[in-house]
């Protein structure tokens, strides 16, 4: 029922899709989280980038990418010269997911049942912006756009085109680089994450 809604609302562009969005409860994250944190960008962008669901303080402001992970993000798509208000940017998922710590929220990857509950939202953003090329950003977001779990490690670094579906390249989130323990592995995996925004951005040309 909510699936049609996400399909009634699309008719009317993204803005009717937000405000449908802002009061989702096809699955259980909604009654944690501070707000919706819908997809933002240009109505046609050629080019859509997938997160997997917002941190902390996408929680908070309401906006995709603006905590830590958005600053790495932000920083590698000037690199590469990719101008963040051309992209489409949103996530797989739409709510925040969390468990408290004192006083922090400690970041929960989103469980197959979310990503799936979470899909029309997703599939009608797609619909409506018509972009070119979607790049994915980890493992949530691939599976997420696949509809099934496929490593990203086989998957990554190259555009692939199904029949019927826009050109997706898979690539890693920006916060695996704040992860990696190892300054240089970090520095190899991030030389590797800009070479395939690179892709990116050319294969759009
Ligand atoms: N990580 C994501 O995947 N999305 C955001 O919006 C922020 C952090």
């Amino acid at each position: 029922e909510e699936a049609s809604r996400a399909e009634k609302a699309a008719l009317d562009g993204l803005p009717a899709l937000g405000h449908a969005l802002s009061s989702c409860q096809r699955c259980s994250l909604c009654r944690f989280a501070t707000q919706v944190v819908t997809g933002e960008g240009p109505e046609h962008a050629p080019l859509m980038l997938i997160g997997e669901q917002p941190g902390d303080q996408e929680d908070l402001q309401g906006r995709p990418f603006v905590g830590p992970a958005g600053q790495v993000l932000d920083r590698i798509l000037g690199e590469v010269g990719i101008a963040r208000d051309e992209v489409y940017l949103t996530n797989a998922v739409k709510h925040f997911k969390f468990v408290s710590k004192g006083r922090r929220r400690i970041h929960q990857t989103p469980d197959r049942n979310e990503i799936v509950a979470c899909s029309p939202w997703l599939e009608q953003e797609i619909t409506l912006v018509r972009p070119r090329l979607i790049v994915t950003l980890g493992a949530t977001a691939l599976q997420a756009f696949e509809g099934r779990v496929t490593r990203l490690g086989v998957t990554r670094g190259r555009v692939r085109q199904d029949h019927g579906r826009p050109a997706t390249l898979a690539t890693i989130h920006p916060s695996y680089l704040l992860r990696l323990p190892d300054p240089q592995r970090a520095q190899e995996e991030e030389r590797r994450f800009v070479e395939e925004l690179t892709m990116a951005k050319d294969w759009l040309r």
